[in-house]
């Protein structure tokens, strides 16, 4: 009933009803040998999980609870890279199926009017040198009303419905997304990162603009510039030093 016109994404596709988390579900089938583009879809997440422990609420028939098993040729340090192209895959659809302008939060949020409607979680598997696999995680709130989104993040959560005013079709969006993902990634494995990066840089949050750079050591201001080819984030200190961050936080305004 998918009737994918895909070349090798979603060859094997499982959909189910409920899960706890659609995450833990494609690691068993990496384990078991599943191919390359396997994907799995759920309506419902019990326990869906987000970056850094976090929750993700995933209500049943209001988004996209996606994951998609990944055997890509490469070694451990281009995985970001893969983050970051699904990134603008989602960003593409969203500005392809509609009127709203999204953007990308490093690394790897989808904000529309400043509010997250999509996250992504790249888990991996490597040995040595080599990705042994990927476990792709999306999730996108589409059709939550803003009574459906969790009170504690409604402020700064949205859905794609919120912010368009229309209701989407669920399959026809997760195919839109298969179909500029199997695209986009042939592309990286054939001609390397370069074009992804120009449109994530298109896409890309407050680059540009002064921000607030927390890491791990401390806080400071900076100018946004762009990212690096290995999926890091540039920054610019005032006094002109460009920075290469791998992990930090990023803040504005008074939030
Ligand atoms: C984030 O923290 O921004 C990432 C959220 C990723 C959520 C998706 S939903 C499908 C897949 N299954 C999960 O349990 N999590 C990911």
């Amino acid at each position: 009933q998918w009737g994918l016109d895909t070349a090798w994404i979603g060859q094997q596709l499982y959909h189910y009803d409920q899960v706890e988390s659609t995450q833990d579900i494609v690691h068993q089938m990496a384990k078991q040998g599943k191919p390359h583009g396997t994907v799995v879809i759920a309506d419902e997440q019990v326990k869906g999980k987000g970056r850094m422990a976090r929750e993700w609420h995933s209500p049943q028939g209001k988004g996209i609870w996606m994951s998609i098993l990944l055997r890509p040729p490469l070694p451990p340090v281009q995985a970001p890279q893969i983050t970051l192209l699904t990134a603008t895959v989602l960003a593409e659809m969203v500005a392809a199926e509609s009127t709203l302008d999204p953007q990308i939060k490093w690394p790897n949020d989808i904000l529309v009017n400043h509010k997250k409607v999509s996250g992504i979680l790249t888990e991996m598997q490597a040995e040595q040198d080599r990705i042994q696999y990927i476990v792709l995680g999306i999730g996108m709130n589409v059709n939550q009303d803003a009574v459906d989104l969790p009170p504690a993040i409604a402020h700064k959560a949205s859905s794609l419905k919120e912010e368009s005013g229309m209701e989407w079709n669920i399959q026809r969006t997760i195919q839109s997304i298969l179909r500029t993902f199997e695209t986009t990634y042939d592309q990286f494995i054939d001609k390397g990162f370069e074009q992804v990066k120009a449109k994530w840089e298109h896409y890309g949050y407050r680059i540009g603009e002064r921000v607030t750079i927390s890491t791990m050591r401390d806080t400071w201001e900076a100018t946004l510039i762009g990212i690096e080819s290995d999926g890091a984030l540039r920054a610019k200190r005032d006094y002109g030093k460009v920075e290469k961050l791998y992990s930090a936080e990023i803040h504005w305004g008074e939030g």
